[in-house]
């Protein structure tokens, strides 16, 4: 792998971006919104509550009506496969004036949301869902109280459900998380002009008279960057730069991860825009110790644990993942996809109830194998990876799914194969 190459915007700064763009007061530019379905879904659902939207050569403008402008949509919202989308607007929709009913695919529907309906219930919502835990939600407005709460699970998407239903709640929100998560939410809130502060695990939002709009530009997306880092790890003779990443050090520990494992990783031209963090990624073959990567670890790098999993064969000493359960709860099980798909291409893998152990290179080269990704776009593009490094074809199933977070994934790592 050789050459230079961009990756598209950020999956989850373009939600927030687009749904406080949405709670503004007039038109917010966005510039390199990501094409990811997923962000799209959150265009498409924003659509129905009465945004408009347009689209120029990447740059997404957002006619914002206000806090409380929104219309209710007749027909069901689709979240598609976007577990940020439903979990986020599940926040703004509790606080307005009107009822919705939003959903989403079939993956989408097995996925727990328990966790922002018990919180913002306590706020004052009334939601109802399948079994009181799966989409559909039925979301019934409702004028919100502030809350203080302790998140029992760390998961940036509750925290900026809560964060979102805080901008419409009487009072002062105040969310405690066990371990810091992704920070986009109160960057892009302070960017929007709203008193957000962070003290120790405790942030507080005061709730703002309005959201004036922005001109924003999102940065690439290092959970996607993280693919091609690997495959230049993977591939000997490899030595690319990736132009733009977003590197928020709440996003970054993958590569403190890599770099600990020996990786010839640089990063230049750092910049930071509205509070995030970007600049390019150089990295370069060379070979990997092994890694354990537990107890809060997992939830600072949870996207980029695929990756690291299908990267242990190429190691020395192989990878370890515990503390991990929330893997099995992402777009597939993640845990079940990996141990399946890496032992079809001949690793040893141990699978435990919250992670797994992926024996390294002594265990013998991979071969060759069937993916079964489970519609799961990171699964698809990990092992699209770990393939490259493999003897023999892999065929990768449904790999069509990768346009989730990533269209033109197979395109772009096309023009960085040298062959
Ligand atoms: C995200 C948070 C994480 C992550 C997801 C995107 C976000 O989920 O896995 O891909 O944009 O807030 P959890 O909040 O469930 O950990």
């Amino acid at each position: 792998m050789s050459g230079t190459l961009s990756v598209p915007g950020d999956k989850s700064i373009s939600h927030r971006y687009a749904i406080l763009a949405a709670l503004g007061e007039g038109a917010s530019e966005i510039a390199s919104y990501s094409p990811a379905a997923d962000c799209r879904s959150t265009l498409d659902c924003l659509e129905r509550l009465g945004i408009e939207w347009r689209e120029e050569a990447g740059r997404v403008t957002v006619m914002g009506r206000g806090l409380r402008g929104w219309k209710p949509s007749w027909r069901k919202l689709d979240a598609g496969n976007s577990g940020t989308t439903i979990r986020l607007l599940a926040g703004a929709l509790a606080g307005q004036r009107f009822n919705s009913t939003i959903s989403g695919d079939q993956s989408l529907r097995r996925r727990p949301m328990r966790r922002v309906i018990e919180p913002l219930s306590w706020m004052g919502a009334h939601i109802e869902a399948r079994q009181g835990n799966f989409p559909p939600l039925e979301i019934h407005g409702r004028q919100l109280k502030a809350i203080d709460y302790a998140m029992p699970v760390p998961s940036a998407q509750v925290k900026s459900a809560l964060l979102l239903a805080g901008l419409l709640a009487e009072g002062e929100t105040s969310i405690s998380e066990p371990v810091p998560t992704r920070d986009h939410t109160e960057l892009a809130l302070a960017e929007f002009g709203v008193e957000v502060r962070r003290s120790g695990q405790t942030i507080r939002l005061q709730p703002p008279a309005r959201l004036a709009p922005q001109k924003l530009s999102v940065p690439g997306d290092l959970s996607s960057a993280v693919f091609f880092v690997a495959a230049a790890l993977i591939l000997p003779g490899s030595n690319i730069t990736l132009r733009g990443v977003g590197l928020n050090p709440t996003r970054a520990a993958v590569l403190d991860v890599l770099s600990a494992m020996g990786a010839n990783l640089r990063t230049a031209n750092l910049t930071v825009n509205a509070g995030e963090l970007s600049g390019d990624i150089m990295v370069q073959h060379g070979a990997l110790q092994g890694a354990v990567i537990r107890g809060s670890q997992p939830a600072t790098l949870i996207d980029e644990l695929p990756m690291l999993a299908a990267l242990a064969p190429f190691t020395e000493h192989g990878i370890e993942i515990g503390d991990a359960q929330e893997l099995r709860v992402k777009e597939s099980d993640r845990i079940a996809a990996l141990a399946q798909n890496l032992r079809a291409m001949g690793a040893t893998v141990e699978e435990f109830p919250d992670g797994l152990r992926v024996a390294g290179r002594g265990a013998g080269q991979l071969r060759g194998a069937e993916i079964e990704p489970h519609g799961d776009h990171r699964i698809a593009m990990a092992f699209a990876v770990a393939a490259l490094g493999a003897q023999g074809e892999t065929r990768v199933r449904d790999a069509g799914c990768v346009s989730v977070s990533f269209p033109g994934f197979f395109e772009v790592l096309d023009q960085v194969a040298q062959r």
